[in-house]
């Protein structure tokens, strides 16, 4: 594939707010935080701030919250798993959800009166990775179904947290429906970061779970004055669609102007902008890209009005993107500290980067209004997920930009 980044502006539709975004009011957000906060490995990740990427991209500030640091389990997935599964057991037991706490989900009554449960959920790996641990600190057992072509690492890396790993023949849309139908012959209950007609409480969970770690950047960047730019990768938007949602809460007209980044060949909410009819628009078939979080091509239907209605650009950009953006962090400049991201987490980086050195960056930099005095947010969502290819990425330089 050549190097390319495609990107939309958001037609402007006038509709109302979403509704479910109440549920990412700061207030909603803090409580799901209370609950994070009862798990023994809590701790806000980094708010990395790196000066002098940010005099090289000729803007005021540049931010990278650093999600490889998350609960020891390198993306910020568990947010979203632990929360889900906790409001289950929570609802199953008739337990107050202002009052939840991992201790008291894990005390011996809870777990007798619960029962064993099997948590059931399709990934890419991330996802997996974090209903496994989450299933297994409580005690639970957890089925997790991942796409053809999975890599090893990612695999070990969920069965090591206990859950029985199985691989399908599809995509991960193929590979949600597998669960599904695993599910309905076996039992157990689905815990799946989309929503679908009539399964909506646990998505709208697992996207309040993320929005979290949106509510500590806005704590970790308020000294400074906000941020004026986020950019959010996108698989099914769940993670774009809690953090948008809150941002557009909490700064109201005065929100940032948030650019959605996805895959070329994944583009599902690229296409579904578009298509300016604001309906979300499905992409089938093969999703090759080294951004295997983001390749999904069926948007969460919870998530799409959110940023239809609070994001302004829409990226979709190619694999030597996302790998110039890992290679800037990984060999930091001047006195700015390295930062692992891996292949779903750098996209944000490598479209700066474009528009400071490609041939045609200023079409990139003129669209999202990025001048000297802009203060810029970018979510490194994972680490090295898959080390040994991480590795070749930055050694190797797979993937190379045109300016690199
Ligand atoms: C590292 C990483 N970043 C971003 C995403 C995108 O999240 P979502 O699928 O909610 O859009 C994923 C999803 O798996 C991921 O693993």
């Amino acid at each position: 594939m050549h190097q390319e980044i495609e990107f939309v502006f958001r037609p402007e539709y006038g509709f109302d707010p979403a509704p479910v975004a109440d549920a990412f009011s700061p207030g909603s957000i803090s409580s799901v935080r209370d609950f994070h906060r009862t798990f023994p490995q809590y701790m806000p990740t980094p708010l990395v701030s790196l000066p002098s990427l940010a005099s090289e991209l000729g803007i005021k500030r540049l931010w990278v919250k650093d999600e490889s640091k998350r609960f020891d389990l390198n993306s910020f997935k568990v947010l979203g798993g632990s929360y889900s599964i906790a409001r289950y057991i929570a609802s199953e037991l008739a337990l107050d959800p202002g009052r939840l706490s991992f201790d008291h989900l894990n005390a011996a009554d809870v777990r007798d009166r619960l029962g064993a449960i099997t948590f059931v959920t399709a990934t890419d790996g991330n996802h997996g990775r974090s209903v496994a641990w989450s299933a297994r600190e409580l005690g639970q057992r957890s089925v997790v179904f991942v796409p053809k072509g999975t890599s090893d690492s990612r695999i070990r890396n969920i069965a090591k947290e206990g859950a029985e790993v199985r691989e399908t023949d599809g995509n991960y849309d193929d590979t949600i429906r597998a669960a599904r139908a695993w599910m309905d012959a076996n039992g157990g209950v689905i815990v799946q970061d989309t929503a679908w007609e009539g399964y909506e409480e646990i998505p709208t969970w697992i996207m309040q779970g993320y929005a979290v770690l949106m509510h500590e950047a806005i704590e970790q960047m308020a000294d400074d004055g906000g941020p004026t730019h986020v950019f959010l990768q996108a698989g099914v938007g769940s993670f774009a669609g809690g953090a948008a949602g809150l941002l557009a809460r909490h700064y109201g007209a005065d929100r940032p102007r948030v650019a959605v980044v996805e895959p070329s060949t994944a583009g599902c909410y690229y296409a579904s902008a578009l298509a300016a009819d604001g309906d979300p628009h499905d992409i089938g078939g093969e999703m090759p890209s080294i951004m295997a979080g983001l390749a999904c091509g069926e948007p969460n239907r919870l998530a799409w009005p959110i940023l239809r209605d609070h994001a302004d650009l829409y990226f979709r950009v190619s694999d030597e993107i996302a790998a110039s953006g890992i290679r800037a962090l990984a060999a930091p400049r001047g006195s700015d500290e390295p930062i692992v991201a891996g292949e779903s987490a750098a996209g944000g980086i490598g479209i700066l980067l474009s528009g400071a050195h490609a041939v045609d960056g200023s079409a990139i930099r003129e669209a999202l209004g990025l001048t000297a005095s802009s203060r810029v947010l970018v979510v490194s969502t994972e680490g090295d997920t898959d080390p040994g290819h991480y590795t070749r990425i930055v050694n190797e330089k797979l993937y190379q930009a045109s300016w690199e």
